[in-house]
């Protein structure tokens, strides 16, 4: 980039960057610095920090940034490390303004929260790099020998890229004897100059002057650019060329098509023939002109051969020359002003997003900042900006065309966990041009719902006696917020159930929610109980819900009726005493029993299940009342043995069986050996009374068969007298009913001793045996023998066996 000026710029660059800093604190808090062209990459423009009176961590805090307005360069830069602004790119002047005397960067220095914009001005100031150039190095002028002195020829300008000082400040003409040089200065504050004939040409003594014209500008140190001017003296006179007018002026719209003409010069010469031929050249343009205008050199119709664009330059300046053919020359200036289309839409620039937004902040909160360029409203026309309705999302002006994006409503992550926010700009030219930019703005989940139970509250029912670890019962939370924050973890609140840690009942697995039984339950201990169990995310700080569980244990038939009346353990014999005047449907006794489970597992049912007399006594149902069943008869057993059963209406049902000892008598002293009956004694005595049976039985049985035998041998001769003397079958084998007390006297004493000096036991039947043994049957009596005798004494055998061996047991009737 220094390349092309020579070295000596780089120290005329120094000195320049020494004199030309100046720090100009501008109204407004404004900030204005001056720097010379063709600074090194690097250089420091100025302190913005300090000359904004922060510090640079204040800059780097509030993310500092420089945004250029209109062009697409950068230019300067700003280094938040030290506050400093910064050349970032070569700052070439003449390209940056061509001819403009006063040409500066226009910065807007932003800082963010808050919003705060800064102007930053760099004037650049010119430095000499470059020569005064002519157009044309070789002049040819054609001179008739006629011309008087003082005649003057207009010369092509020079031109010089650079401005003020450093642009052309003067002529020089190389001595000679016939011309001199008259130097003027444009309106616009260039120079041009004039040759002057100052001693006549004779053509026969020099037909050729060569002369070198030199271009100087005011640099320092200056800078100079020759041409060379060859004179052809001739014969004849002309005429200049003379423009219709000094000044052309037009207009022309940006974006103009190729080849549009914009103006046509026209200059006339009163000469005839050739003489009288005009062409037209551009005799100063600058390079950025020469690319966009072209002259028809005949016509003098100035057309356009580039892309006009009023954003890049809005006026141009070119001079035309308008010669002979014998090379006199007229000059004459023309405007081009480009006027402004609506051609460039606004551009939209995101310049800071907060992506993604926690789903917490505040209806206001600021999330972006939004610049808006247009370059077509160069004069801050205003640029409408807006975003889509549906958005809980507004933009706020702020200053010039930055805007803010604010929320208008709370967020929601759960609702919406991202927006595609469309930002329009349309700007205010005819017709409007719009743009418009997405930005896909994410929400950003904050622990924000606390896990919440799907039911108010859970029942649990578990029957008794279950199984350790079995489930009871399932709680579910649900959190909606994301990963962790939403991530649910189950835990029983610790309490006490009757005075025992709940966590030696139940657990809960932490993941699913499963609630364990730690133990088995006993409905008899306790019925229900409540726990609370906690569901908490895993968010920082978590949250947490709490639902409380009810566990009702059910009933299960596990406890058999208890009897309480009659005492079923003891030594002692319940005897109840039945008056002998008892009518049918008297209240006699009542047995007792309760249950401990509920409901039907309570329910009892009484049955008789075995009785000495099966048509005498009834049992309640369900009251366990017994009541004879018909008026008591003398001819009635005098001990009464009643074996019950009570039976829950569980399922299945249990059952305990009681025996109940009922003694027929008005008086209790005709039973004195009751009382001092042991359970032992008679279990001893038994066993002597078993055998003393047997012996009998045995002895009768080998008797009776040996009589059988006889009988038959001897059948015709004397069958009856064998039956009714020999035949006697023990009342023992035959229930009380059946045997027959209508009999003699003594048969009837004997029989009622032993049957009340052992209700209900097996000692009064042999006993009852033994005596009627004992007593041999007196000849008058006669025994009566029913149908199915034989059955019914084994069934009384046996039922008085059960009868002693289960008193009271429980009979599970499974
Ligand atoms: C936003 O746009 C992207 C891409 O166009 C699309 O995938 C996404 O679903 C959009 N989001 C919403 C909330 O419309
Ligand atoms: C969970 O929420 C906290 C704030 O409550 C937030 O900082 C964190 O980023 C969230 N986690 C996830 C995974 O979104
Ligand atoms: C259970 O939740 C209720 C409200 O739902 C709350 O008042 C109570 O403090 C919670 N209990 C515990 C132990 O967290």
């Amino acid at each position: 980039m220094w390349t092309g000026h020579g070295c000596c710029c780089f120290s005329t660059t120094l000195i320049f960057f020494t004199w030309f800093i100046i720090c100009l604190p501008g109204s407004n808090g404004d900030l204005s610095y001056t720097i010379p062209e063709e600074m090194k990459r690097g250089a420091v423009v100025g302190n913005i920090a300090k000359d904004l009176g922060m510090d640079s961590k204040g800059l780097m805090s509030r993310h500092a940034r420089l945004d250029l307005k209109g062009t697409r360069k950068r230019f300067c830069d700003i280094n938040v490390q030290t506050g400093e602004m910064v050349v970032a790119e070569r700052i070439d002047r003449e390209e940056l303004c061509s001819s403009k005397v006063s040409c500066s960067l226009k910065y807007e220095l932003v800082l963010e929260e808050p919003l705060e914009l800064h102007q930053i001005v760099v004037q650049v100031q010119d430095v000499n790099d470059n020569s005064p150039r002519f157009s044309n190095d070789d002049i040819k002028l054609e001179i008739r020998e006629s011309a008087v002195r003082g005649a003057r020829f207009p010369l092509t300008e020079a031109h010089d890229s650079d401005v003020g000082r450093n642009g052309i400040q003067g002529y020089s003409l190389d001595k000679n004897e016939h011309f001199t040089l008259a130097v003027h200065s444009n309106s616009d504050g260039g120079k041009r100059c004039e040759l002057v004939l100052d001693k006549e040409l004779d053509r026969e003594t020099q037909q050729d002057v060569t002369l070198v014209l030199t271009a100087t500008d005011g640099g320092t140190p200056p800078k100079s650019g020759t041409a060379v001017i060859h004179v052809t003296v001739l014969d004849a006179n002309d005429n200049l060329p003379v423009f219709s007018q000094a000044v052309y002026k037009s207009s022309l719209p940006e974006n103009s098509p190729m080849d549009t003409v914009v103006m046509t010069v026209s200059a006339t010469d009163v000469d005839e023939g050739a003489n009288g031929e005009v062409s037209y050249e551009f005799s100063r343009i600058s390079d950025k002109a020469a690319k966009l205008f072209t002259i028809d050199s005949a016509s003098g119709d100035i057309k356009v051969t580039g892309p006009i664009d009023f954003e890049d330059e809005t006026e141009y300046e070119i001079r035309v020359q308008a010669s002979d053919s014998s090379g006199l020359s007229s000059n004459a200036k023309v405007f081009i002003e480009i006027t402004d289309v609506n051609d460039n839409a606004p551009v939209i620039f995101i310049k800071s997003l907060k992506n993604p937004v926690p789903e917490n902040v505040l209806p206001g909160t600021e999330i972006g900042i939004v610049n808006v360029q247009d370059e077509d409203s160069e004069g801050d026309r205003p640029v409408r900006c807006t975003i889509q309705q549906n958005t809980p999302f507004k933009l706020n002006p702020s200053i010039r065309n930055y805007f803010s994006i604010v929320t208008t409503s709370k967020l929601d992550r759960e609702e919406i966990d991202n927006y595609n926010i469309t930002i329009t700009a349309t700007d205010e030219g005819e017709p409007p041009l719009s743009s418009f930019k997405t930005i896909n703005l994410s929400v950003a989940d904050i622990n924000d719902n606390p896990p919440v139970f799907e039911e108010q509250s859970y029942s649990a029912y578990v029957s008794e006696n279950n199984k350790p670890g079995s489930s009871v019962c399932s709680v579910s939370a649900r959190d909606p917020d994301w990963r962790q924050n939403g991530t649910v973890f189950y835990s029983l609140l610790p309490s006490e159930v009757n005075g025992v840690a709940l966590s030696s009942y139940l657990s809960i697995n932490g993941d699913t929610g499963v609630i364990h039984a730690v133990r088995a339950f006993d409905y008899e201990q306790f019925r229900s109980f409540k726990v609370q169990v906690v569901a908490r995310d895993n968010g920082s700080p978590p949250l947490s819900s709490n639902v409380t569980v009810s566990v009702f244990i059910t009933d299960e038939n596990d406890n058999s009726p208890q009897i309480l009346y009659p005492t079923p353990e003891g030594n002692s014999f319940m005897t109840e005493m039945v008056p002998k005047a008892a009518l049918s449907g008297s209240l006699l006794s009542k047995v007792i029993a309760v249950d401990a489970d509920s409901g039907q597992n309570a329910w009892l049912s009484y049955q008789i299940v075995k009785s000495t007399d099966p048509g005498l006594f009834t049992i309640g149902v369900h009251s366990g009342e017994i009541r004879a069943q018909r008026d008591i008869s003398e001819s009635d057993s005098m001990k009464q043995n009643l074996v019950i059963s009570v039976k829950d209406n569980g399922q299945p049902s249990l059952s305990t069986t009681c025996a109940v000892y009922l003694v027929i008598s008005d008086n209790l002293a005709e039973v004195p050996e009751l009382k001092d009956m042991s359970y032992e004694e008679n279990n001893s005595k038994l066993t002597s009374y078993l055998i003393i049976a047997l012996v009998s039985v045995s002895t009768f049985f080998l008797t009776f068969i040996i009589l059988i035998i006889a009988v038959r041998l001897c059948h015709r001769r004397k069958p009856r007298l064998l039956f009714d003397g020999a035949v006697a079958i023990p009342s023992a084998y035959l229930p009380p009913n059946y045997a027959d007390v209508d009999g003699t006297g003594t048969l009837r004493s004997t029989y009622n001793y032993d049957a009340y000096m052992t209700t209900g036991s097996r000692t009064s039947d042999f006993k009852f045996v033994t005596s009627y043994n004992d007593n041999t049957l007196p000849s008058a009596t006669t025994l009566k023998r029913s149908p199915g005798d034989n059955s019914e004494c084994l069934n009384f055998t046996s039922l008085d066996f059960t009868d002693t061996a289960s008193k009271c047991s429980t009979l599970v009737n499974t």
